[in-house]
């Protein structure tokens, strides 16, 4: 399938990475290709520069947020929860419409340092504010409740059998989505109904960084035990 990746921070390159590792057409989008590749800084986790990725990723394309989203038949947001939905408008509306999107964003707010609060939640959420401005793209939420490396590799916390969610309206599109989990090594899928049942996974990273403080490392997961 051909995929565009929208983002090049940790989770864009996981993502893409993995995409194009079980066979995927992957192209990632950005604002600006070539600010892009010129930056040589490591990022706000000392993770290192887009360009050092994209060396040992070269059938990764990289293209403008509008390029990679025309060419794709699904899309994957994994921009900064804050910038998201401007983001998306530059991938251009109509290059969303009818298309899958796996939205893996948390609206994460920074302003009053750590630990970050939520810009968007209880009565709603990140992933609805998407669907409602993109009615004709087909908003999946998944993977937000997961460390990157985690999201594309579970099996590295071994035997844990853990869980990931999906929430959207479409079920053919969770289908789609629960196919990409399956494919990272997923077998734990839970669906939790509709696109505002993303309020939930969204608003559980409020634990999660308290617990990547109790613990000291973003190597841990949901299992949820019935
Ligand atoms: N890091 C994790 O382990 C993790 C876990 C769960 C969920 N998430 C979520 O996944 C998303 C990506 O996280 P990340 O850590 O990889 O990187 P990030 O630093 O949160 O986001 C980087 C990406 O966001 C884009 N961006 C930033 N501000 C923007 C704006 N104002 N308008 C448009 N685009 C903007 C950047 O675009 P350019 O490429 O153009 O610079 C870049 O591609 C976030 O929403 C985060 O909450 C992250």
């Amino acid at each position: 399938m051909k995929i565009a990746v929208l983002g090049t921070g940790m989770v864009g390159q996981a993502v893409a990475g993995r995409l194009a590792e079980v066979g995927h057409d992957v192209l990632v989008g950005t604002r600006d290709p070539e600010a892009t590749l010129a930056r040589d800084e490591p990022d706000a986790m000392g993770n290192p520069p887009f360009g050092a990725w994209r060396e040992a990723h070269p059938a990764v394309a990289l293209a403008t947020l509008a390029d990679a989203a025309a060419q794709a038949e699904l899309i994957v947001n994994a921009t900064n929860g804050a910038g998201s939905v401007a983001a998306l408008e530059a991938a251009g509306e109509d290059n969303l419409a009818g298309k899958v999107l796996l939205d893996i964003a948390n609206p994460l707010d920074f302003s009053q340092g750590m630990p970050p609060s939520l810009l968007v939640c209880n009565t709603d959420s990140l992933g609805e504010q998407i669907q409602h401005r993109f009615p004709q793209a087909r908003v999946v939420k998944a993977l937000n409740t997961l460390n990157a490396s985690l999201m594309v590799d579970p099996a590295q916390l071994a035997g844990a059998g853990h869980t990931v969610f999906v929430s959207g309206d479409d079920a053919d599109a969770k289908t789609t989505v629960t196919g990409v989990l399956e494919s990272f090594g997923w077998s734990d899928v839970i669906d939790l109904g509709d696109i505002a049942t993303a309020r939930g996974s969204e608003m559980y990273v409020a634990l999660w960084v308290r617990l990547w403080g109790a613990l000291g490392t973003p190597m841990f997961s949901i299992k949820v035990v019935r």
